[in-house]
């Protein structure tokens, strides 16, 4: 019998107030700053969406490789009762997790996290009606905002797929692996996907796609602060900007301001002001080395216990255990 629920973690104006705190600090600093998570509206999330299917864009095919040749493999060394997602966005490379987990007869719980309710809420009801047996809590919660979530019964998996990891800042990073960390018993294991470091010319392709569809996904972020902030960005007046950051090992987005203009931020009674060519860092996204990986998770009290990659050595997925 399929059983689904939603449950809105924070409490109802947190998601307000977070947009307002990291408006206000973001666009009053120097460089201009957004946290990526603002992407994910209903609109962004499908233009993600639409990015996976992209030619340039690997690392939805690359990581669902590996998944297709290593999910029975996970199953039998879990054994896991319990599937925990952050970040599951539409859930569609976990499928294959599903399914290996249903045929080895062991998973009873499934519990997606995100931030995008449309996204969780149409995955959630799809995967309780295509798996029939399966409980899923679905929870829109922030990721980067505590980790002391529902659950359910051991042994579980925490999945974080995608390359999400690289979509937070180092230190946002370590704060955020430990506290992964703090949700892990012993017998529980991370399954984690990250993007790996490549040619340049591979991995800016990636995110300045011909077709303009993560061009738009970019200026997605402005129609999120006109909507809700009630600001008046013309996102005509920005460009879509994709770069490779050698010393840091990843790339960055950014939106540049084609012209001087001096934006309306009425919510937060904020005037914010753009030079011409001045560019706004909108997301990183690091790609990593195994040894880079295996560190962080050794820095978070994890150990790296499985290390496999794509026949093209783009994409890494770790299984890690609690030390
Ligand atoms: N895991 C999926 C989706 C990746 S896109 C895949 O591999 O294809 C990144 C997902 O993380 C989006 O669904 C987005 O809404 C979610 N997300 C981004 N920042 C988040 C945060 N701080 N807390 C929770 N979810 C977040
Ligand atoms: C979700 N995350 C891993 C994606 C990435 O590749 O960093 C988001 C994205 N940004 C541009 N294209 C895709």
């Amino acid at each position: 019998m399929s059983s689904y629920d939603l449950t809105r973690f924070l409490a109802a104006d947190h998601f307000s107030h977070a947009l307002r705190h990291d408006v206000q600090h973001g666009l009053t600093a120097s460089p201009k700053t957004l946290p990526p998570k603002w992407f994910y509206d209903t609109r962004g999330s499908e233009l993600f969406e639409e990015i996976t299917r992209l030619p340039e864009y690997y690392p939805t095919r690359a990581e669902r490789g590996i998944l297709m040749s290593r999910a029975r493999a996970i199953a039998a060394i879990t054994q896991a009762r319990t599937l925990v997602e952050l970040g599951s966005g539409s859930s569609e490379k976990t499928r294959l997790l599903l399914d290996a987990l249903r045929e080895l007869g062991t998973l009873e719980t499934y519990v997606p996290v995100d931030v995008s309710e449309s996204a969780l809420d149409a995955a959630g009801k799809a995967l309780a009606v295509e798996f029939p047996s399966l409980a899923v809590h679905a929870v829109v919660s922030d990721f980067t905002h505590g980790l002391d979530l529902p659950t359910g019964p051991g042994p579980k998996i925490v999945a974080f797929l995608g390359g999400t990891l690289g979509n937070l800042l180092p230190e946002e990073r370590a704060e955020f692996l430990s506290a992964l960390r703090g949700m892990l018993d012993p017998g529980d294991f991370l399954l984690l996907g990250t993007d790996l470091v490549k040619d340049p010319k591979v991995l800016v392709a990636a995110y300045d796609d011909t077709a303009g569809v993560t061009a738009a996904f970019n200026k997605n972020v402005l129609a999120v602060l006109n909507r809700e902030l009630d600001a008046d960005f013309d996102p005509a007046q920005f460009e879509h900007v994709a770069l490779w950051d050698a010393r840091q090992e990843w790339i960055e987005m950014r939106l540049r301001s084609t012209r001087a203009q001096s934006v309306k931020i009425r919510a937060l009674d904020l005037a914010v002001h753009f030079e011409a060519g001045e560019e706004m860092r909108t997301e990183v996204s690091a790609k990593f080395r195994r040894t880079r990986v295996a560190d962080e998770l050794s820095a978070a009290g994890l150990r790296l216990s499985e290390w496999w990659t794509d026949s093209q050595g783009r994409f890494g997925l770790s299984l890690a255990v609690p030390r």
